[in-house]
């Protein structure tokens, strides 16, 4: 039985207990919500990949209610330490040395010498995070293959009796997962575009170096997608026109002749996108599978602010990735 807790004292106490005592709690964070464990137990982390179906042990997130605890565990830089004082709580990972004596577990951070920390935003989760009192690993709250959830309904659809409890925090206001960037090297990397953009990001790295476009990549074949993203229709990015078979994901004016559309956002608001965007997908591949649909058309998404990171999690719908 997964318990749906409500976002007040007792939830935030109840939450706390159960991923204490090694329980699986899905929670709200600014992004997406997470599958949260004990970081800091290899028992507890196993029980993640299980829950999620994940095939592969990737590296987790750990996740922090302050600089100040994630900097116990991980070892920072000048550039470090600046980053987390200009976008700390918010949706940005930095993936740093581990210091000696880490707790992270092995599994959580996949045996790596390095370790992915981020502080989220919102009153909840790091009220959440404090009552733990160790990091907590949490990869997003779906299914491996599956859309990330963006609200508890979409946790419990996907994770309900197979998880402890959900803490239901309401909708994630940013809507993409946070961005990750690699310190470990000579230079910063960015290992995922999400939350915080490169230009913000720019102002205190200076350039930071990444692919030109995250949805330069050709969709997978539509066989091979079956068996991750059932029903699964295909997405097909920088749509000019829509076809009688395909389902609408608009932004700003929608396209003539589409049927089943989801608009990200008519006025064309890169953020509004991005928070609607794990919802629209749910609602077209659902639905457009239940009226026969074979595809998505998704309209062009500047490759500028949010829309980077948006387009990367267009292509990984086309052709997913376990996690
Ligand atoms: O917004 C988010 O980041 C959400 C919420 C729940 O916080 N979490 C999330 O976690 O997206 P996950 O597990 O789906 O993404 C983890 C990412 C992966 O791309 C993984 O490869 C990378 O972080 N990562 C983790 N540890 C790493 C490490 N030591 N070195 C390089 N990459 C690492
Ligand atoms: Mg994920």
């Amino acid at each position: 039985m997964t318990e749906r807790l409500e976002a007040n004292d007792a939830g935030i106490a109840r939450a706390a207990a159960l991923l204490r005592a090694g329980g699986l709690v899905a929670f709200g964070t600014e992004t997406v919500y997470g599958l949260g464990a004990d970081a800091t137990s290899d028992v507890a982390v196993a029980r993640i990949f299980a829950a999620k179906e994940r095939p592969r042990f990737n590296p987790l997130i750990s996740h922090f209610p302050d600089a100040e605890s994630a900097f116990a565990e991980a070892a920072p830089d000048e550039l470090a330490r600046r980053l987390a004082e200009r976008f700390w709580p918010g949706p940005l990972t930095l993936v740093l040395p581990r210091r000696p004596g880490c707790t992270i577990s092995d599994l959580a951070a996949a045996g790596l010498p390095s370790v992915a920390v981020r502080v989220p935003r919102g009153a909840v989760t790091t009220a959440l995070l404090r009552a733990v009192g160790r990091p907590v690993a949490a990869p997003s709250a779906n299914l491996s293959g599956k859309v990330s959830p963006s609200d508890a309904y979409h946790v419990l659809r996907g994770l309900s009796g197979r998880i402890d409890a959900v803490l239901d925090s309401g909708p994630c206001p940013v809507g993409v997962e946070s961005t990750v960037l690699d310190l470990t090297g000579d230079s910063p990397v960015l290992l995922r575009p999400g939350g915080v953009t490169v230009e913000a990001l720019a102002e205190i790295c200076g350039p930071v170096s990444h692919p030109d476009d995250y949805a330069d990549t050709l969709p997978a074949a539509p066989g091979r997608l079956a068996s991750h993203y059932a029903p699964g229709l295909t997405v097909r990015l920088d749509a000019t026109e829509v076809a009688p078979d395909e389902a609408l994901l608009a932004f700003g004016p929608a396209l003539p002749g589409g049927g089943l559309t989801w608009n990200l956002s008519p006025e064309g608001h890169l953020d509004e996108a991005a928070s609607r965007l794990f919802a629209g997908l749910r609602f077209l591949d659902s639905e457009g599978a239940r009226r026969g649909l074979t595809r998505i058309a998704a309209m062009p998404i500047p490759r500028t602010g949010l829309g980077l990171a948006i387009r990367d999690r267009l292509r990984r719908a086309a052709s997913p990735r376990p996690g």
